[in-house]
C-alpha cells in the first residue's frame, strides 16, 4: 500500500496550487490543541491469521467512556492504508461508521462496547517499513510513532493505553517462531499450521506493540533480578548468525544489572525477547518484552565488527533495556513529550556505557555527535526545541536535538542537582508517574520535587530552540581574578525573541607556573551576563570553562595560544584537555581559510599544533583511547559550523595542508606509534582496542604526507589484521588513495565478506566516504553495483549517507553532490518515505555555506518541491529546509 501523498504549495493557499498538485498542505499538529481521547480501550484482543502476501487481522477492542474526557457521540479510530472489511459492535454487525480520510468513525451510543474490526494487510508489498512487514521471509512490526494504524484501526496515541492478548496462527514451516509483546499464555498444532497465544499484563500504547513470525534461532541465557526473578533472555536471529550474538546478551545482561544498581529499576517480565531484522528504519525499538533491532545493533564478532560497532551493540541493546522504564512503564502523553522517554532513555545509556569502558572517551565521543550533528540541526532552518510546538509528520522528530540535546539537558538537571539528588528525582517521576502517559513539565516537576531544586527558569530549555553562545572573558588586577560570563541564545524559525537560560559551567582557575588549581567549580549562568570575582591570584591564573562539557553551548572566548597550549598539555578534565586541542586546530583552520594574518603569525599557529601533538604522540601517562581522541582533527562540518557562512571547499583545503603538514613533520613519531600499536594483540580489551585506534589515526595522516609510503603500510595492516577494526581501518585509508593496492584490497574485502551483508554495508560506505578524487564516480557507479538496493535501509544508507557525510564529494563545486543526494530522495522517498526525508537536512543547510553553492543547493530543493508526489515526509522536510 501506498502511503506517499499530495502536498501542495508551502503555504497551503489552494490558489496557489500547481494544477497538478492537490490543493492542501498537511495538516499541522499543534500541542496546544491535546486533548484527552474520549474512549479508554481496556483490553485488546488481537487474531491474526499471517501470510506474507495476505494478513488477516481481527481486532476486538473493549470500550468505555473516559470520564476524563468530553463526551462523544463517536470514537474516532486512526487507520493508514487499510480498509474496513467487517465492523462489528457488540457482537453485531454495524453499518454506523463512515470514512473521514484515512480514519474509520464509528457511532457509539452507549458508555461501554466491543469493538470488532476485520482488515486485510499485505505485508511483503510494505516497502515502507512500518506496520507489518516482511523481511528476509520473516514478518515483523513496527509500530512507533504511527505504525499500528497500518495494521488495523485504533486510537493510534500513546495516551491510550490498553492490555493487549494476542493470538496468531501461521503456516508452521514457513513461520517456526511465533512472538509478541509479553508471556507466552498457550500454544497449539492444526494441520500445517500452528498458533500461538501471547498476553502482556502491563498496560502499553499501541506504538509498542509487537509481533514477529519466522525461521529463527536463538541464544538463550537468563538474568535473575534484585527481586529473584528469573527472567529467560532470548536473542532471536537467522540460523548462521547465532555465533554472532554473544556480545548482545552479555551487554543485556549488564544493562540490567546496571539499572539496578543505578537507577533500582528491576525487569517486570518473565521474558525478554530481543529478535534482529535485517531491514529496519532506525536502530531497534523497544516493544514491551519484545525488542526488535536492526542486524547492525546485534551481530558482532571480531571477524565482521569494529570496536566501535561492539560499543554501539552495548549502547542501543541497554537503551531499549532502558525503555522498559523510562519509555514503557512511564510513557509519553503525545508525541511532543518524545525527549521525555528518549533525551532521558539516552541519557541512561550514555552513563552506562561510560561506567562499562573509558568515562571521558565515552564523553568525547558523545559530544562530538552533538556538535557534528545536533549543532548543525540547531543552527539551520531544522531547528527545534526539545519539546517541539507542532508538527507537520512526527518521524521528521527522532532527531538529534530530541534524543542527544534531551540527554544533555537532563545532564545539565543531574550536574546542578548531585548525583544522589537526581536519583531521589528519578525515583520520585518512576514513583508517580508508573503506568502513566507523562509529560516533559511532569519529569521537570519530579526532579524538582525529589532533588530540591528551583527549576523554574530551566524550563525555558525545553521550549527555547538554538544553541547558547557564552561569551567568557577572564581579566586580572592585583590579586583579584574577574571572570564575565555572558550569554545569548540565538534566534530560530518561529522564535525571533528568547530569554536567558540557566546554563551550569564547570570551571578551574589554573596556576601556570604549579600547573594546578585549587579546585573545581560549578558556576551557574543565570542572567544575561555576570560577573564573578576569585580572589588569592597573584599571576593571571588560565581559565578552564565548560569542563567535562557541562552545558550544551557555543563556548566564545580570546584566549592566548599560550593558555590553550598549556591546556591541552595540563588541564586534568580530559574533556577540557580534548576541547584545547581542539580550539587551537579551529582557531589556526579559521585564520588560514579568513586569511590575511601574516605568515609569521600562521605559522606560529601551526607550530603550536606540532608541538601539542607531538606532545600527545609521547605521553606516556593517557592511555591510547584517549590518546585516539586528541589526535583527532575537528571534523569538517564542525568547522563550518564555526563560521557564519562557511566555504566548504576552502575548509577542507586548510584541513587536509594541516593534515598533511603534520604528518610530515611528526612522521617518525606516527611511524613509531603505528610499530608499536602493531604489536597489541587482535583482542577486545581496552588496550587492545586503544592501540588499533591510534595505529589507524597514524596512517590517515601519514597518508597525505606520503601517500606511497602510507600505502604500503595499510596494505600491510590489512594483510595482518586479525579484526575488522584494524582490517576496515586499513581499507578507509586505502580507499582515499590511488594505489594499486586500493583496488586490490577493495576486491579482496569484497570477496572475501561477499555474504555478510553488514560488512558489505561498510564497503559500500568507505569508498562513499574516501578522500579519494573520484569519489562521486565511484558512488554512481556503486549505485549500479549488483548488491546495491534502495529497499535495504542500512544499503541505502552505507552509500548515501556515507557520501553526504563526505564533505569534499557532497560539497563539490560543479554542484553534482547535490544532485545525486536530490535524485536519491526522489527515487527513494515512494520507497520508504521516512529513510528519504532523512537525507533532507544535507541539502537544508544552504543557508550557512557560500553563495555558489548556496544557489546550487537551493535549486536541488526546489527540484524535489516540485515534484508531483511526495511523501508527508519529505514534503515536510523539502518545505522548511526553503523556509
Ligand atoms: N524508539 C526507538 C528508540 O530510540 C527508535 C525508533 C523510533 C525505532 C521509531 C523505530 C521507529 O529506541
Ligand atoms: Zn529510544
Amino acid at each position: 500500500m501506498d502511503i506517499a501523498r499530495t502536498p501542495a504549495t508551502p503555504d497551503g493557499n489552494p490558489e496557489m496550487a500547481d494544477a497538478a498538485v492537490e490543493p492542501h498542505a498537511p495538516a499541522l499538529i499543534r500541542r496546544e490543541d491535546y486533548a484527552p481521547f474520549p474512549w479508554r480501550v481496556a483490553a485488546t484482543h488481537l487474531d491474526f491469521d499471517l501470510g506474507l502476501e495476505k494478513t488477516r487481522v481481527e481486532a476486538r477492542l473493549t470500550l468505555e467512556r473516559n470520564p476524563e474526557a468530553e463526551r462523544s457521540p463517536t470514537i474516532r479510530l486512526n487507520g493508514e492504508g487499510i480498509r474496513p472489511l467487517e465492523v462489528r459492535c457488540d457482537g453485531a454487525s454495524t453499518s454506523s461508521h463512515t470514512m473521514e480520510g484515512d480514519d474509520l468513525i464509528v457511532t457509539l451510543p452507549g458508555d461501554a462496547h466491543e469493538l470488532t474490526l476485520v482488515t486485510e494487510i499485505d505485508p511483503a508489498a510494505n516497502s515502507q517499513l512500518m506496520g507489518l512487514f516482511a523481511s528476509n521471509g520473516m514478518l515483523c512490526t513496527q509500530c512507533e510513532a504511527e505504525g499500528f494504524r497500518r495494521i488495523t484501526f485504533f486510537p493510534d496515541r500513546p495516551d491510550v493505553l490498553s492490555v493487549y492478548t494476542v493470538r496468531m496462527r501461521a503456516p508452521k514451516a514457513e513461520f517456526p517462531v511465533l512472538l509478541a509483546n509479553g508471556n507466552c499464555t498457550a500454544e497449539g498444532d492444526d494441520g500445517d499450521h500452528h498458533w500461538a497465544e501471547w498476553h502482556d499484563p502491563w498496560p502499553k500504547p499501541s506504538y509498542l506493540f509487537a509481533l514477529v513470525a519466522g525461521d529463527l534461532v536463538a541464544r538463550s541465557d537468563s538474568f535473575t533480578t534484585m527481586g529473584g526473578r528469573k527472567v529467560a533472555l532470548n536473542i532471536f536471529v537467522r540460523d548462521g548468525d547465532l555465533d554472532r550474538t554473544e556480545h548482545a546478551m552479555e551487554s543485556l545482561k549488564r544493562a540490567m544489572a546496571w539499572d539496578e544498581q543505578t537507577f533500582g529499576r528491576e525487569y517486570d517480565l518473565d521474558i525478554y525477547n530481543i529478535v534482529a531484522v535485517s531491514d529496519f528504519n532506525m536502530g531497534a525499538m523497544e516493544n514491551k518484552g519484545l525488542n526488535v533491532f536492526n542486524t547492525k545493533y546485534v551481530l558482532a564478532d571480531i571477524d565482521t565488527a569494529t570496536d566501535g560497532d561492539f560499543d554501539a551493540v552495548e549502547g542501543v541493546i541497554a537503551h531499549e533495556y532502558f525503555h522498559n522504564w523510562s519509555g514503557n512503564r512511564v510513557t509519553c502523553r503525545d508525541w511532543f513529550q518524545l525527549s521525555l522517554k528518549e533525551g532521558f532513555t539516552v541519557l541512561r545509556d550514555q552513563l552506562f556505557s561510560q561506567d562499562m569502558g573509558s568515562a571521558p572517551v565515552k564523553r568525547i565521543g558523545d559530544v562530538r555527535v552533538l556538535r557534528s550533528v545536533q549543532f548543525p540541526e540547531d543552527s539551520g532552518p531544522l531547528a527545534h526545541p526539545i519539546r517541539p510546538d507542532s508538527y507537520q509528520e512526527i518521524s521528521n522528530f527522532y532527531t538529534a536535538t530530541i534524543y542527544n540535546k534531551g540527554a544533555e539537558v537532563i545532564r545539565m538537571m543531574r550536574s546542578m542537582a548531585g548525583e544522589e539528588a537526581f536519583r531521589k528525582g528519578c525515583d520520585l517521576y518512576f514513583e508517580r508517574h508508573d503506568g502513566e502517559a507523562a509529560t516533559c513539565e511532569d519529569f521537570v516537576t519530579a526532579i524538582e520535587d525529589g532533588a530540591g531544586l528551583d527549576l523554574e527558569r530551566f524550563r525555558l530549555w525545553y521550549s527555547q530552540a538554538g544553541t547558547p553562545r557564552v561569551t567568557v572573558a577572564l581579566a586580572h588586577e592585583g590579586e583579584t581574578a574577574t571572570l564575565t560570563l555572558s550569554q545569548e541564545v540565538p534566534p530560530t524559525p518561529g522564535q525571533p525573541d528568547k530569554q536567558p537560560m540557566p546554563i551550569p559551567l564547570r570551571i578551574a582557575l589554573f596556576d601556570r607556573d604549579s600547573g594546578t588549581h585549587s579546585g573545581e567549580q560549578l558556576v551557574v549562568l543565570n542572567e544575561a551576563s555576570e560577573t564573578l570575582r576569585f580572589e588569592g591570584f597573584a599571576a593571571p591564573p588560565v581559565l578552564s570553562v565548560n569542563r567535562g562539557f557541562s552545558a550544551p553551548v557555543r563556548i566564545e572566548r580570546e584566549i592566548a595560544r599560550d593558555e590553550l597550549t598549556f591546556l591541552a598539555a595540563s588541564d586534568d578534565d580530559p574533556f577540557a584537555r580534548y576541547e584545547a586541542m581542539q580550539d587551537l586546530v579551529v582557531g589556526h583552520l579559521g585564520d588560514v581559510v579568513a586569511g590575511g594574518l601574516a605568515a609569521e603569525e600562521r605559522e606560529a599557529g601551526r607550530d603550536a599544533i606540532r608541538t601539542a601533538l607531538g606532545a600527545v604522540l609521547a605521553d606516556d601517562r593517557i592511555d591510547d583511547q584517549m590518546r585516539g581522541e586528541l589526535m583527532m582533527l575537528p571534523g569538517e562540518t564542525y568547522l563550518m559550523e564555526q563560521a557564519l557562512v562557511a566555504d566548504p571547499g576552502a575548509i577542507h583545503n586548510a584541513r587536509e595542508t594541516l593534515k598533511t603538514w603534520l604528518g610530515r613533520e611528526l612522521g617518525e613519531e606516527l611511524a613509531g606509534l603505528h610499530e608499536r600499536a602493531s604489536r597489541a594483540p587482535g583482542t577486545l580489551d581496552p588496550a587492545a582496542q586503544g592501540a588499533r585506534k591510534v595505529k589507524t589515526l597514524a596512517l590517515t595522516y601519514l597518508a597525505a604526507a606520503d601517500p606511497r609510503r602510507a600505502s604500503q603500510m595499510a596494505a600491510a595492516q590489512y594483510d595482518g589484521a586479525t579484526t575488522m577494526t584494524d582490517r576496515q581501518g586499513a581499507l578507509m585509508v586505502l580507499a582515499g588513495l590511488e594505489t594499486a593496492d586500493r583496488t586490490a584490497k577493495l576486491l579482496d574485502f569484497y570477496n572475501r565478506y561477499r555474504s555478510n551483508d553488514l560488512v558489505i554495508d561498510k564497503w559500500f560506505a568507505l569508498q562513499a566516504s574516501s578522500l579519494h578524487p573520484q569519489a562521486i564516480e565511484h558512488v554512481k557507479s556503486l549505485r549500479n553495483h549488483g548488491d546495491f538496493t534502495l529497499r535495504n535501509p542500512n544499503r541505502a544508507r552505507s552509500l548515501y549517507m556515507a557520501f553526504a557525510g563526505n564533505p569534499q564529494a557532497f560539497h563539490a563545486a560543479s554542484g553534482e553532490g547535490y544532485r545525486l543526494i536530490a535524485d536519491l530522495i526522489l527515487e527513494l522517498d515512494p520507497i520508504n518515505s521516512q529513510t528519504a526525508a532523512r537525507f533532507v537536512p544535507a541539502l537544508g543547510r544552504w543557508r550557512r555555506i557560500e553563495p555558489g553553492r548556496a544557489a546550487l543547493m537551493r535549486g536541488e530543493l526546489e527540484r524535489i518541491a516540485g515534484a508531483s508526489q511526495l511523501s508527508r515526509d519529505t514534503f515536510e522536510q523539502v518545505s522548511r529546509s526553503l523556509g
